[in-house]
């Protein structure tokens, strides 16, 4: 007889690979699935009955900002109760590591936290950190190119010169040997934005040798969209790595409709190269408030404000009307600020949600005071309204671009799938029921329909809320990235 320590039965298991679901048993012996079949016989303290239930690998999140909060929160409420198991953090350009800071984190590091929130002046203390504190999902970490920037640059509005580049390519390394799983850049933000293709390529460059990927929030997701996808593209050709464009979508009012021919130049690459991209399933964006994204005609709701946290929760429309002012004034007057941006079509987002090189990423700002509802509710959102509800993609395919998918493009090695051998990353749902409940207005709630957790064959959460047993851990890079 096996000898297990869990056991799940009857459970409907969708293992990640995009299979159609079946109905067996899955075994759980230390951090590892022992098991899979028919009727299992075994010696299991514990025996669950799963009938009716979905098992899947646990979900991964490969955008996040939760670098530090994976430290100072490690309970990770807001994923592990949407059944997520393994967070990819560093994205967008910043990183919380490596870091020196000089003053306060320039726009958009502020997202990460304060001066006081980066501790980690080389990649091999980030990790320490996070092995010493023991949160409750996964971790792995992309390095931000603007990071880098920062820590070699005595102003980020110019591009780099050879020195600096030098400096940071021996950081970038650094961090790669130490298990990074790549390059992250935010070329959109102007704490980046001068930096030219060849400052990025000087540092991808490195990236082939370790077999990890480049990940790019685009130099521009508005009207030269096209072009900044060029861009990335001709980075991951020259230094022969796979490109996963960030959150993908077309930004601002003028290119609404453009997801078509978004996605066919994604195609169209795709057939050259390894590139994907990832998405959140909201028709609304969140970040520091940009003034070059202000558009009267637009509905930008304000999260936080330096200078103003009184006006958290109102829109810049009602600010500016009781300031006496024109919107692009008061977001002067508010910056320092955060801002949601109601600037992206329901309908070009379901075509890129939909699309097959697309995996689920959160893109959630776990330090907002009054985040945008995709910190809590992205991939029951995902499984609820846009797979059950709107048929855009079939379950087996739903739970694919948030398991096997992510995990074999990012080089996890024995996760994202549900295999013998695998660790035991797994969540049961309610295919049901499963539905977020977070909101705009009520952003801060779990999502419906979870039933259990397990992160490295811990259970970690329940229908009764986390059990306080916390088994994340780092998660370096594997030796095979992207192997189709
Ligand atoms: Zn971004
Ligand atoms: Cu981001």
């Amino acid at each position: 007889m096996l000898n297990c320590d869990t056991i799940i039965r009857n459970a409907s298991v969708l293992d990640g690979s995009a299979a159609a679901s079946e109905v067996l048993d899955v075994a759980i012996h230390d951090d590892r699935i022992c098991a899979i079949g028919p009727s299992l016989e075994c010696s299991a303290s514990v025996v669950m009955d799963a009938e009716g239930l979905a098992l899947t690998p646990g979900f991964i999140d490969v955008h996040t900002h939760d670098d530090t909060s994976v430290i100072r929160t490690p309970a990770m409420l807001p994923k592990l109760s949407q059944g997520v198991t393994t967070v990819i953090v560093g994205n967008c350009g910043i990183s919380a590591s490596p870091v020196e800071l000089r003053g306060e984190p320039p726009d958009p590091m502020n997202l990460l936290g304060g001066v006081e929130d980066f501790r980690y002046p080389t990649f091999a203390a980030y990790v320490t950190a996070i092995g010493q504190v023991h949160p409750a999902v996964n971790v792995a970490a992309l390095i931000g190119h603007t990071s880098l920037r920062n820590n070699h640059m005595d102003r980020l509005d110019r591009t780099a010169t050879d020195a600096e580049v030098d400096a940071m390519r021996a950081q970038f390394k650094e961090a790669l040997d130490g298990g990074a799983l790549g390059l992250s850049s935010g070329l959109a933000y102007l704490s980046a934005n001068a930096a030219s293709t060849e400052e990025v390529l000087a540092l991808a460059e490195l990236l082939a040798s370790h077999s990890a990927v480049y990940t790019t929030h685009m130099r521009t997701e508005s009207d030269a969209i096209l072009d900044a996808m060029q861009e990335a593209f001709e980075i991951g050709r020259m230094s022969q790595v796979p490109v996963i464009v960030s959150h993908l979508k077309c930004a601002g009012i003028a290119n609404w409709g453009r997801s078509g021919e978004v996605l066919d130049a994604l195609d169209t690459a795709r057939a050259l190269q390894q590139v994907g991209c990832d998405c959140y399933p909201y028709a609304a964006g969140s970040s520091t408030l940009d003034l070059r994204q202000v558009d009267e005609r637009v509905r930008i709701t304000i999260t936080w404000s330096t200078p103003h946290p009184e006006m958290a929760g109102q829109s810049l429309a009602q600010i500016a009307a009781a300031w006496g002012v024109t919107q692009y004034e008061a977001a002067q007057r508010l910056r320092p600020a955060g801002a949601i941006y109601h600037s992206i079509s329901e309908e070009d987002m379901r075509r890129i949600l939909s699309h097959p090189a697309t995996m689920i990423g959160s893109d959630g700002l776990p330090n907002d005071p009054l985040p945008h509802p995709r910190l809590w509710g992205t991939f029951p959102r995902v499984l609820g309204r846009y797979s059950r509800e709107a048929k855009l993609f079939s379950l087996p395919e739903a739970i694919h671009k948030m398991t096997g998918m992510p995990a074999r493009r990012f080089g996890l090695e024995e996760r994202g799938l549900i295999r013998e051998g695998y660790c035991a990353d797994l969540v049961l749902f309610d295919p049901e029921t499963i539905l977020d409940t977070a909101t705009f207005a009520d952003p801060i709630r779990p999502a419906q329909g979870i039933a259990g957790v397990w992160v490295n064959g811990v259970l970690s959460y329940t229908s009764d809320g986390a059990t306080q047993n916390r088994s994340g851990r780092f998660l370096p890079r594997g030796k095979t990235a992207w192997i189709q």
